[in-house]
């Protein structure tokens, strides 16, 4: 099996629909943003601080390198796409999933989310520019899979079965 990346917005759900494709696949599930923090000893809002944007991006390109495997469900975080480099990794070296959710849906998720570094200040527009800035990147993916309604594991549902057909 060929390494899948899950990609979308903050909130869209890639870690929870992707620990369920991993499981019914049997695939090993992998987050990057959780092998970022393993790797650096510290927390991605620590490294936003300390060292700024393009540091945790060029950690984030180096990282989705070396954790893509096959059999693998691959986690991403929401800023993969906007290297170039990284949307040309993910369509060359696997299947690269977009989980596709309106802006208000992410609205509605991202309401009180204070971790996400991204977000400090004005979220509601900050969410609102991101994702004006990105979704033309998504959109770039293998395939789009709609992740405004249904439950995770439906949605997991719907990926897995596109697998299947595809095969
Ligand atoms: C980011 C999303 C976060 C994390 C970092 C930057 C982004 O991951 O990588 O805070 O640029 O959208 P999630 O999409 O898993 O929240």
């Amino acid at each position: 099996m060929q390494p899948i990346f899950l990609t979308g917005f903050m909130g869209a759900g890639k870690t929870t629909v992707g620990q369920i494709i991993a499981e019914q696949l049997q695939a090993e599930f992998i987050d990057t943003d959780e092998e970022i923090e393993k790797q650096e000893k510290r927390e991605i809002r620590t490294i936003f601080e300390t060292e700024g944007e393009a540091y945790f991006r060029s950690v984030e390109a180096a990282v989705l390198r070396s954790v893509t495997k096959p059999a693998t469900v691959l986690s991403t975080g929401g800023g993969i796409v906007l290297k170039e480099a990284n949307r040309r990794w993910m369509l060359e070296n696997g299947l690269w999933v977009f989980l596709e959710c309106s802006l208000e849906e992410i609205e509605r998720r991202l309401e009180d989310d204070l971790k996400r570094p991204l977000l400090k200040g004005n979220a509601r527009e900050r969410i609102q520019t991101l994702y004006k800035e990105r979704l033309a990147l998504y959109r770039q993916a293998s395939w789009i899979v709609q992740a405004d309604q249904g439950s995770p594991k439906e949605i997991a549902s719907s990926v897995i079965d596109r697998i299947q057909n595809a095969v």
